[in-house]
């Protein structure tokens, strides 16, 4: 992990509630792995807020990095107005990322909302790496679904469900995940975003001896492991342990991880 300055190429609202930003990266492109995060200066006046943010798209030919973020407090609100041509005070890329096994053919990734963000970078991986991958979708209305075209463009079979049809109630998405598991074999899971999808999946994956992870999102300052804000709890055999969030994770095994 390092501190950067990397050049802003791009910052955009791309809907009521979401901005995307390009960045270049060179040199560090090839570092950064799907589920890492950065630890992003939004404030760049007193008092210095820094604001952790998942990694959207990694273009290694272009040597660029994205970022698809929700704008929902001072930080992100002050982001929006970093323009072209300035530069982004990075420090990372930190934590620890997914795992994608090499004999995993088919991989399922479930998200909400931003966490749709953090799984497309492990999407683009998955495909590159000639794996399947079906994403299942969550947002409160088709306006917050995002990456659907950035997935389906990279051969991603998407399936949508959303508040605005009555379609992303628990019950309805863990019916379409056992039509999904019924037709064919998946050997992973993947989620974030949501407690409600990621416990259905941690009881789901359990039913069906599915290995899954999940990318955890906790309030951090530091995003280094020095304040311990951002603990949560793992089951390690008989024991519940307190790991920090930004450091042990935020990638973890999603059997493991005690859901409040
Ligand atoms: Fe400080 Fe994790 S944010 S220890």
């Amino acid at each position: 992990m390092e501190l950067n300055k990397l050049a802003i190429l791009s910052n955009i609202q791309v809907s009521a509630r979401y901005w995307h930003m390009i960045v270049a990266a060179p040199g560090l492109v090839n570092r950064i792995e799907p589920g890492q995060f950065f630890n992003i200066l939004c404030e760049t006046t007193f008092p210095f807020l820094r604001r952790p943010f998942s990694i959207y798209r990694i273009n290694k030919a272009e040597e660029t990095i994205e970022f698809l973020y929700l704008v929902q407090g001072a930080g992100t609100k002050k982001m929006t107005e970093f323009k072209a041509g300035e530069r982004l005070d990075v420090f990372g890329p930190l934590g620890v990322s997914f795992t994608l096994e090499e004999d995993w053919e088919t991989v399922l990734l479930l998200a909400r909302g931003v966490g749709i963000a953090t799984l497309t970078a492990l999407a683009q991986e998955a495909v590159y790496n000639n794996k399947k991958c079906i994403a299942i979708l969550s947002a409160r209305s088709h306006n917050d679904l995002l990456a659907t075209e950035a997935l389906q463009s990279m051969g991603v079979e998407v399936h949508k469900v959303t508040e605005e049809d009555g379609t992303s109630d628990v019950k309805s998405v863990e019916k379409l995940i056992e039509q999904i598991i019924s037709k064919q074999r998946v050997d992973a899971g993947f989620t974030c975003g949501s407690k409600r999808l990621s416990k259905l999946l941690q009881n789901v994956a359990s039913k069906h001896s599915i290995p899954s992870q999940i990318a955890l999102e906790e309030n951090m300052a530091c995003g280094m492991g020095a304040c311990f804000a951002c603990v949560c709890d793992i089951q390690n055999e008989n024991e519940t342990l307190s790991v920090r969030v930004c450091t042990e994770g935020p990638v973890f095994d999603l059997e493991k991880v005690v859901m409040a």
